[in-house]
């Protein structure tokens, strides 16, 4: 089985090709008694840089998941939703637009618990943030229900990439975190959407950024530079 340097592994631009045979590689975040090890496919489901960034993180701030609810938006492969389901979660919900990422995520769970990885309860569902945007402009902010539970904690790793998609990632938040609960986000700077996202999660719907931190990944020329945030949702005020 291959193992991948996670310093050096920068995505392979392959998406949902669900045709070919698992391809198991193992990914090691964190060091010593706080190490994680995944098995994922990444033959099969791209990796992005961003959420390598934050499973380190994720590992960092575990106290943060401790007996928490915790949902990843726009999961692709998953890597930050299984670190955090391999920490101390109390349960984990992976979500996508895409089923074939659903079903991969489920498959590398499903294939981590046979050859006896301890996780917390784990589940991949499809999640498309443009029906929650729409059902939520029908039903005003905070009316909209979705059917997957509200969480503590939502995770959000390279989920803007387009302009289109920062009002939609903002309601999808809203409605599946719950009063006071935590967004960690990362993403490459300045990347479409990121503006129009910001903008409206902390003016319109009052979330306070909590943590801003700034990673550079890759050597020289080839450097990139990422953004992890912190928010919080607001409580509701009492009357
Ligand atoms: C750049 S990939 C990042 C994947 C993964 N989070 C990572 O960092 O490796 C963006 C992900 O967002 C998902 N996505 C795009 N639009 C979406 C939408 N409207 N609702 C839910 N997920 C969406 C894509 O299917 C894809 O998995």
């Amino acid at each position: 089985m291959a193992q991948v340097d996670v310093e050096s592994f920068e995505g392979i631009d392959i998406f949902e090709m669900d045709e070919s045979e698992p391809d198991w590689q193992v990914i090691y975040f964190g060091e010593g008694r706080d190490q994680v090890k995944l098995y994922v496919d990444p033959m099969r489901v791209c990796i992005w840089e961003n959420s390598n960034v934050m499973s380190e993180w994720c590992i960092k701030n575990q106290g943060l998941f401790k007996q928490k609810r915790v949902m990843e938006l726009g999961c692709g492969m998953a890597l930050p939703a299984m670190t955090v389901a391999a920490l101390n979660a109390t349960e984990v919900i992976a979500t996508d637009i895409s089923p074939t990422a659903c079903k991969i995520v489920k498959e590398c769970m499903a294939y981590s618990r046979s050859v006896g990885q301890q996780s917390s309860p784990f589940s991949a569902s499809v999640l498309d943030w443009n029906e929650v945007f729409t059902a939520e402009l029908a039903s005003g902010i905070g009316a909209y229900k979705s059917n997957l539970p509200r969480v503590d904690v939502i995770l959000g790793s390279d989920v803007l990439y387009a302009s289109e998609h920062g009002l939609p990632l903002a309601a999808a938040v809203d409605t599946h975190l719950i009063p006071g609960g935590l967004l960690v986000l990362t993403t490459r700077n300045f990347r479409p959407g990121l503006d129009l996202f910001l903008e409206n999660i902390q003016k319109i719907r009052g979330f306070q950024l909590v943590n801003e931190e700034q990673y550079n990944r890759g050597e020289e020329e080839g450097t990139k530079s990422y953004k992890l945030y912190v928010m919080q949702k607001p409580e509701p005020i009492e009357s």
